[in-house]
């Protein structure tokens, strides 16, 4: 199996590559070795003939993707579909990751495959046009929707809350935003299941399991990071409001997505993101 991964130096391309199963031939191409915005990204995938792609690519910016729409929906709308394009005339498979922003978190029980989307910034518009496209042009390829992603390769709000945390006196973090804090090595077992397996033409959703605010989240880091060594001493975090805490893009109130079908589907080790956060804790100590 010959496979081509983008967006290599993401947190997911990263985890990817830390989890390569054996006997499977892998190119992990970055930004510089293939850019998703670039007009002849079919041709140039044409070219490689992968037999599997895995887009870990993506325009993450949420808050710049505001003021940066064109780029956004070139890199999250427009080269899914190319991607889905050279895929159909290759014959090769396609996982693609796709995003709990294409919901507007309006809904208060978790977010089935089937719920009609309704993205509430550019972020979540351009993830939403690139699984229209994506269908579009091969019916057969396998959308992955996750959430609130984080590893300890790569910038995420775990690693913003320990330098922080290690920085400031006190902290305030929105508690009325909830969703599942999901550990990047688990969804990358999730896609590799998917390339490597025989389903097609599914839109699936992986997180870790549980529910969190950002401020659960944050306390829970500070009590893992003191337990680790890897914080020093504790200082007060308080829940504050959305509106206490502006930002250029609207984030969804409710964002846990339904993983029913998906865990009937897949083997890939599951489990609930306290202990998922331990094992990143734990693999941050271990780098240093
Ligand atoms: N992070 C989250 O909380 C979250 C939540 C829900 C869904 N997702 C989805 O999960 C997937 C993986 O996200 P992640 O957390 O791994 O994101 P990430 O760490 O931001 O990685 C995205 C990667 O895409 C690359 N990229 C950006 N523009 C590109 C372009 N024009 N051409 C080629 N590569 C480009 C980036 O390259 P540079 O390093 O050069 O910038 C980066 O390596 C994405 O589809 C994302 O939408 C993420």
């Amino acid at each position: 199996m010959d496979v081509l991964v983008t967006g290599a130096s993401g947190q997911l391309g990263r985890e990817l590559a830390r989890s390569v199963p054996p006997g499977v031939a892998v190119r992990f191409l970055d930004r510089s070795a293939l850019d998703l915005a670039a007009g002849d990204l079919e041709q140039r995938v044409l070219a490689l003939a992968p037999q599997l792609i895995l887009n870990a690519a993506a325009y993450t910016a949420v808050d710049r993707a505001e003021s940066e729409r064109e780029l956004a929906f070139a890199v999250n709308g427009a080269a899914p579909g190319a991607l889905a394009r050279a895929a159909s005339r290759l014959g090769a498979r396609l996982v693609h990751v796709s995003t709990d922003f294409v919901f507007d978190g309006a809904a208060s029980r978790p977010y089935t495959e089937t719920h009609p989307t309704s993205p509430l910034g550019v972020y979540g518009a351009s993830k939403q046009e690139g699984e229209r496209q994506l269908r579009a042009a091969l019916p057969e390829a396998l959308i992955l929707r996750t959430a609130w992603v984080y590893s300890a390769l790569g910038a995420n709000f775990v690693k913003t809350m320990l330098r922080l945390m290690g920085s400031r006196d006190r902290l305030s973090v929105v508690a009325d935003q909830v969703g599942t804090p999901t550990w990047a090595q688990g969804l990358a077992a999730a896609v590799w299941e998917l390339g490597l397996g025989t389903h097609t033409g599914l839109t699936l959703h992986w997180t870790d399991l549980g529910v969190a605010s950002w401020y659960d989240f944050a306390v829970a880091i500070q009590e893992e990071a003191l337990a680790r060594g890897l914080l020093d001493r504790a200082v007060p975090v308080e829940p504050i409001r959305t509106e206490d805490y502006p930002t250029p893009a609207c984030r969804p109130a409710y964002s846990v997505l339904d993983k029913t079908t998906t865990l009937a589907l897949l083997a890939a080790p599951r489990q609930h993101w306290r202990s998922a956060l331990r094992g990143m804790l734990d693999h941050l100590k271990e780098q240093g």
